[in-house]
């Protein structure tokens, strides 16, 4: 199925210099840029993007608590209040420096470049995925410094996601449908 995605490349991403090196991964295997820019992200437009969800709130926090347990560490806080410290921590840093936006399309896009960033935690991303080539930041080290993990890059995680992410960083007349040559290849019907 063709889809579309949004990707940030986060304020560590445009801070070191890694916006290149980082579309040009995507481009490679083949996904369209439909729609790019450089922007500074308001507190508002970052509370959007980082919703305040009930669901979204607990699995980030639930994530949290597993990567501690399997190094043998017992948290006891809560799941949802991780996850309300480390929205509101999401929310300053994608703020304070510009970032690029971009939407993604391709069959299967939205699965895919999650598969191109990597973990979560850089330091458990394996090498070839850009989080695990270029970053080696880890739970325990963003907790320590009360600061959210570098990692470089957002990608939505479902269709449903992807729709309202595209929505909260894109007017519709900023994505650009177009052909390019190989998708007659790509996409031939049989
Ligand atoms: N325990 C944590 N400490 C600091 N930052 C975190 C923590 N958990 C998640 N983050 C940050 O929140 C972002 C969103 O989390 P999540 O959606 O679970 O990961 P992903 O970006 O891989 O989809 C992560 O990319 C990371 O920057
Ligand atoms: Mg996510």
């Amino acid at each position: 199925m063709i889809d579309r995605t949004l990707v940030l490349l986060k304020p560590d991403a445009v801070q070191r210099a890694l916006v290149g090196e980082i579309i040009q991964r995507f481009e490679r295997t083949g996904f369209k840029v439909v729609g790019m820019k450089l922007c500074y992200a308001s507190k508002e437009t970052a509370g959007k993007h980082y919703a305040d969800d009930e669901s979204w709130l607990k699995s980030v926090g639930e994530k949290t608590k597993k990567s501690y347990e399997a190094k043998g560490i017992a948290v006891k806080e809560d799941a949802m209040s991780i996850g309300k410290r480390i929205r509101q921590q999401l929310m300053d840093f994608i703020s304070m420096s510009p970032i690029v936006a971009l939407v993604l399309e391709g069959h299967d896009v939205i699965g895919k470049v999650r598969v191109i960033v990597g973990d979560t935690a850089p330091n458990k991303a394996a090498p070839g995925t850009i989080r695990g080539d270029f970053a080696f930041d880890s739970y325990g080290l963003a907790d320590t410094s009360g600061r959210p993990i570098q990692n470089l890059i957002h990608a939505s995680d479902s269709q449903e996601s992807a729709k309202r992410e595209i929505g909260v960083w894109f007017k519709p007349d900023e994505i650009h449908p177009y052909q390019r040559v190989d998708e007659a290849l790509l996409y031939r019907k049989t």
